[in-house]
């Protein structure tokens, strides 16, 4: 089902996932004053670095981008913005969160690129936009829902945009 806060795309192959994060990408490029948040939900292997990836490089990040699966956080600065991309897999348990001392962090001016936030949840504040990636035939179908107002309004203008991805009915 697709709303102004909702939307489904079936994303076939990788560079349809890299598409649709460059979309993103350049959405939230916007000049702004909140913290961004896109969290990534969805089981092993279904696209959520791959996103990343494109969404880090749409948004100007030239180091190499590692995944951060084993290290949990890999940080990026451009233009003296932060930007923070976790993968929470590797947490044992909730309060190892506290322990690694991200909490404060979390309300810093940055954008933040959440991979299975699902395991540290109930620290974590709402994200502008949730996106849940699973397999579908030899592809992925991307749920993405749009939380805060201002994820909202990315929204609207992704499909101002005219983006070109293929909806799902
Ligand atoms: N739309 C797509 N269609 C088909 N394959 C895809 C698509 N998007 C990504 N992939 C492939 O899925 C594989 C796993 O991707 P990726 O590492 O991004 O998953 P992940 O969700 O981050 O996994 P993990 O939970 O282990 O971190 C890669 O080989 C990637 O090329
Ligand atoms: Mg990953």
């Amino acid at each position: 089902m697709n709303t102004s806060n909702n939307i489904d795309l079936f994303l076939p192959k990788p560079n349809n996932t890299d598409y649709f994060a460059n979309t993103l990408g350049t959405t939230i490029l916007i000049k702004n004053k909140k913290p961004i948040r896109i969290y990534l939900t969805g089981e092993i292997g279904t696209g959520k670095t791959t996103f990343a990836r494109s969404f880090l490089k749409t948004i100007g990040v030239i180091d190499k981008i590692k995944s951060p699966s084993y290290s949990i956080l890999e940080q990026y600065n451009i233009d003296n913005l932060n930007i923070y991309h976790f993968d929470f897999y590797r947490l044992n348990h909730h309060m190892e969160f506290l322990d690694l001392g991200f909490k404060d962090l979390l309300y810093e001016k940055a954008i933040f690129l959440i991979e299975w936030p699902e395991k540290t949840k109930e620290f974590l504040p709402t994200p502008d936009i949730e996106i849940s990636f699973q397999c579908y035939k030899e592809g992925r179908i991307a749920k993405v829902l749009a939380r805060t107002i201002q994820g909202i309004e990315w929204m609207k203008i992704m499909e101002t945009k005219n983006i070109n991805l293929q909806y799902l009915l």
